[in-house]
């Protein structure tokens, strides 16, 4: 084996989408556009090491270590996907590889991980790529490939290769989309998107019922598949002209219909798709009541799970986060929740070589 090893390192943020992906394609593909917020604290970080075999390889060989530990199934699922990305990144197999991943938000909480765990990978790799060729890419390539890249490890990861908002999936309303990787969605200055602040109440840290994956794979055969891209893809459209005109109204009506749909579908795609716990429902009668009190603009959106995401403006923080100790937080295992807000998207931790 080759004296040299280097380390690369990526710490990539999670996201949360306003329009929903659901239902896939081909090789990783979306059934329909979707937006989503990249969000700061919520973050993997990974390290990657390599270090050349003494001979060229055929076989893909890693060690997968999460929070110290080797974890299999986690070194399993990574063996599969690189093996999947030998056709793109043929010199994987002719190094050792190892990689040491931490998220930072608390274990167990129900907060899919695969958006900021493949990007930080996806990102890794990209890195890892530049150097074994000898080519640097210019920052708009780079970020393009490591969001393809990150996109056939799961498909919201995409999105998390960009800070701000961001787009995935070909659509009319937005230019350079494409459904291969995704596109940051430039805000203008005023916008209040720019302050955008997320409260994550954790109704359940459980392991779901039915996991993403499933769930896309029951969308081939659903009763309501052509219409939910017509839904999906009206919405992106919608969405995207309230955001450029500041209309916070309709903004909070799209993605509340939105995270709602999601739930219809999974309901109806004949498993067992109820993800829904009953303190999500007290937790969004308790957003709605406040909102009509209030007058304020926050909404809530919900991912294939139980836990829901109070989405509100930086200028009504202090309100807020009365309401959520006051009202919310009894609906909430543990009562825990997690304060999270619009982030700036991945950061290059470091890149070193030993001899
Ligand atoms: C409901 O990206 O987790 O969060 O591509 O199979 O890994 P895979 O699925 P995943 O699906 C995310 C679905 C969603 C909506 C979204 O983030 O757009």
């Amino acid at each position: 084996m080759s004296e040299e090893i280097i380390i690369i390192g990526w710490k990539a943020p999670s996201n949360i989408a306003l329009v929903k992906y659901w239902g896939k394609r081909g090789n990783q593909l979306p059934e329909n556009g979707s937006l989503s917020i990249t969000l700061e604290n919520s973050t993997t970080t990974t390290f990657l090491s390599f270090q050349k075999k003494s001979e060229k390889g055929d076989t893909i060989s890693l060690k997968y270590y999460f929070h110290k530990e080797q974890v299999l199934p986690f070194e399993k699922k990574t063996e599969l996907l690189l093996n999947k990305l030998c056709s793109e990144m043929p010199f994987l197999v002719d190094y050792e590889l190892v990689f040491h991943s931490e998220n930072n938000f608390p274990h167990s909480t129900g907060i899919a991980s695969s958006a900021s765990s493949m990007s930080a990978l996806a990102l890794c790799l990209v890195s890892m790529e530049e150097i074994v060729n000898a080519n640097q890419l210019e920052n708009d390539e780079f970020f393009r490939r490591a969001s393809l890249i990150a996109r056939l490890g799961s498909g919201s990861a995409s999105r998390s290769v960009y800070g701000g908002l961001v787009s995935w999936g070909s659509s009319d309303s937005i230019a350079n989309s494409s459904d291969e990787y995704a596109t940051p969605f430039l805000l203008h200055e005023g916008s209040r998107l720019n302050k955008v602040m997320d409260i994550i109440l954790i109704v359940s840290s459980k392991e779901k019922s039915v996991s993403s994956t499933k769930g896309h794979a029951l969308m081939s055969e659903h009763p309501y598949r052509e219409a939910r891209k017509m839904q999906a893809n009206n919405n992106l459209i919608k969405i995207t002209e309230a955001i450029r005109i500041d209309d916070y109204q309709s903004i909070a009506e799209i993605a509340e219909n939105e995270a709602l749909s999601l739930h219809a579908l999974l309901m109806t795609s004949g498993s067992d798709g109820l993800l829904l716990k009953p303190n999500t429902l007290y937790i969004l009668e308790e957003i709605k009541r406040f909102r009509e009190t209030s007058g304020l603009d926050l909404f809530f959106t919900i991912d294939a799970g139980p836990n829901v995401h109070l989405i509100y403006y930086e200028d009504q923080r202090e309100q807020v986060l009365e309401f959520v100790r006051q009202n919310l937080s009894q609906y909430c295992e543990d009562g825990r929740w997690i304060d999270d807000q619009f982030g700036s998207g991945p950061q290059k931790i470091t890149s070193v070589m030993k001899n």
